[in-house]
């Protein structure tokens, strides 16, 4: 089996960067020239997939517009021979690649979202991408990385990393057993625990392969932590009949949802960004000489 198809949750409602998420949804927040939601889905078509999800809510249609088709722009930058740039919009969504939305009614939680794909989804594992966790993983993208794993064990496989233990409380947190450098086989999955009740310092973080049978178990859940449907409780609830896997990702992340790891990610990307880094380095290094201690 391989993983083709890979859902975009983007239903939520953004609280941590009002207002700029009042009207825009947080996954079209820029990072030097690309919304957020542009990143993930290339993650997703490098590592493999052709069929792209994403479950909207309310005023994320700017989503959908993003990567349908635009011909009178395209015609537009044609005849003003702007054809690098026209290159760069038709790179959004290569051709052998398919797009469908479907509308999360409301923001129930992540359980929820994901549920909301089963009928697309059918009967074979998928990938979910949390856009606002955007990770830089060089030649070797995260979901890429995540996809070998697969290919070797056929069964869920849920990105993880190192948090401080005093940060338990802002995310899923795992107890695994490992089996080798990355790979570990999860014994425990609570959301949001506080830091004297983790069971590790071990974090989920955006990027998760799962079996379809995860579909039944969604169905079913009571709301958890936060008064959501957690997709944490769902994958407690898979562990109880088929093997899970954590995996140790190689790679960078930087927390988008939060406007300090949202400033990072776009300094340096900025940075490393193939016309403006040299400029935009020598503007940095010339601002921080100007900065009191
Ligand atoms: P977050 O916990 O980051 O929530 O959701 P949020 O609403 O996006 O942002 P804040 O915390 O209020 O600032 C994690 C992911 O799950 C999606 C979000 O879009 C985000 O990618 N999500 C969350 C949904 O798609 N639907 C939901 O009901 C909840």
């Amino acid at each position: 089996m391989k993983i083709k198809k890979a859902v975009f949750p983007v239903g939520g409602l953004g609280t941590r960067f009002l207002p700029a998420t009042k009207a825009s949804p947080k996954e079209m927040l820029p990072v030097v020239d690309k919304p957020l939601i542009q990143y993930a889905v290339k993650e997703a078509i490098d590592a493999g997939c052709d069929e792209i999800i994403f479950v909207t809510g309310r005023g994320k249609r700017a989503i959908e517009d993003h990567f349908d088709v635009s011909y009178e722009l395209e015609s537009q930058l044609e005849a003003a021979g702007k054809y690098d740039v026209l290159e760069e919009v038709r790179d959004i969504m290569p051709d052998h690649v398919t797009a469908v939305a479907i509308r999360q009614p409301r923001p129930l939680g992540l359980g929820h979202a994901v549920y909301c794909a089963r009928k697309v989804i059918g009967n074979e594992p998928f990938a979910v991408l949390l856009a606002d966790d955007m990770i830089y993983g060089g030649k070797n993208p995260v979901l890429k990385q995540m996809c070998d794993v697969f290919d070797e064990v056929q069964s869920s496989i849920i990105a993880v990393e190192e948090v401080d233990p005093t940060e338990t409380h802002k995310y899923g947190i795992v107890k695994t057993e490992l089996q080798n450098d990355r790979v570990g086989k999860l014994g425990d999955i609570v959301e949001k625990p506080l830091p004297e009740n983790a069971p590790s310092n071990l974090a989920v973080v955006g990027r998760y392969i799962l079996m379809p049978e995860i579909f039944d178990l969604l169905e079913n859940l009571p709301k958890g932590s936060g008064g959501e449907i957690q997709l944490t409780d769902g994958i407690a609830a898979l562990m109880q009949s088929q093997d899970v896997y954590s995996y140790a990702y190689k790679g960078k992340r930087y927390d988008c949802g939060s406007k300090l790891g949202y400033l990072a990610a776009t300094v340096e990307y900025g940075i490393n960004h193939r016309d403006l880094g040299d400029d935009f380095r020598l503007y940095l290094k010339e601002f921080v000489e100007t900065l009191d201690d």
